[in-house]
């Protein structure tokens, strides 16, 4: 049997940067309309100033207006709603991320709750996790939006009947996924660390997410021959003798690659999806705001 197809998450991203950066020029051109993305960081987290960084620099090469806030780590709650509710009213501000995780003094639900809907970039608003749930249009969650579209990528547009298990059952990543999926009339089963016999359902799955954030959990011999693996997992493994610490998923790659039809490599697999995402939905975003269509790119 020959080896999965490795999927080139990076290239994919790419494209949808370029495509993201047409529908841009086009608003520009024809609407008088340059989307704008503000972006909240509240503390000095590293990883999350790289991702912040990484965002700005993607939203402006987009073409896109990039608003950057960042506050220290000792910012109230009230004070960062208010900037929330500013930012709401702002009209040059078409979608707002506030950057998670927050600091413990602050209610992270209560500053997503505030976000302007038609604003919630993340798609974390409980209206757009209902919309989602409901099977209706509204902002979807970055990471799961990436997913689904590598997955129809290798299956095609038809996922209907398909044997669908996601790992992980977070609001951020499994249960928008499973949403996706189940929109797509998948057969979707939700799996998490109660689940019984894992590696059964797994075996079930012609298509197998996995959002749990443990190294190398799913192992090679759980994977259904010709499935599409995507494995959202990052996690960093102990460093060696010269202290080199690797990153990996949450799926044993190397095993699962030999079985899999396609399988997303990690580092370069979902990881680049998101921002390009995000570019997307805040496309969307002013889109809907301004009741224009997506222009057709
Ligand atoms: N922290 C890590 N990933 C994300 C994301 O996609 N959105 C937000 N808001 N915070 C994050």
């Amino acid at each position: 049997m020959a080896e999965a197809k490795i999927i080139d998450g990076k290239a994919f991203a790419e494209e949808l940067r370029n495509r993201v950066a047409d529908q841009v020029r086009e608003l520009k051109e024809n609407n008088n309309l340059t989307p704008g993305l503000a972006v909240v960081l509240v503390g000095e987290d590293p990883a999350s100033e790289i991702y912040v960084r990484n965002k700005n620099k993607m939203t402006t090469e987009a073409g896109m207006k990039s608003f950057e806030h960042r506050l220290p780590a000792d910012t109230t709650q009230k004070q960062l709603l208010t900037l929330v509710e500013g930012l709401n009213s702002d009209p040059e501000v078409h979608g707002i991320l506030v950057q998670l995780p927050l600091p413990d003094q602050i209610d992270e639900q209560a500053v997503l709750a505030k976000i302007d809907p038609t604003k919630d970039v993340d798609g974390f608003h409980v209206y757009n996790a209902g919309r989602l749930a409901t099977g209706s249009d509204g902002l979807v969650p970055c990471t799961p939006l990436g997913c689904i579209m590598m997955i129809k990528d290798q299956l095609g547009e038809n996922l209907s009947g398909k044997q669908a298990l996601v790992i992980g059952r977070s609001n951020i990543v499994g249960k928008p996924m499973a949403a996706l999926l189940l929109k797509e009339h998948c057969t979707v089963t939700i799996a998490h660390s109660r689940t019984q016999d894992l590696a059964s359902e797994a075996r079930r799955a012609d298509i197998l997410v996995v959002a749990v954030g443990r190294a190398q959990m799913v192992k090679g011999d759980w994977i259904k021959e010709g499935a599409v693996v995507i494995d959202v997992g990052m996690n960093r493994l102990t460093p060696n003798e010269e202290g080199k610490s690797k990153l990996c998923g949450d799926v044993d790659f190397e095993a699962a690659k030999e079985v899999a039809g396609a399988i997303t490599p990690v580092p370069g697999g979902v990881g680049p999806m998101t921002i390009a995402c995000l570019l997307q939905n805040t496309v969307t975003a002013a889109c809907a705001q301004n009741d224009i269509e997506v222009p057709e790119v």
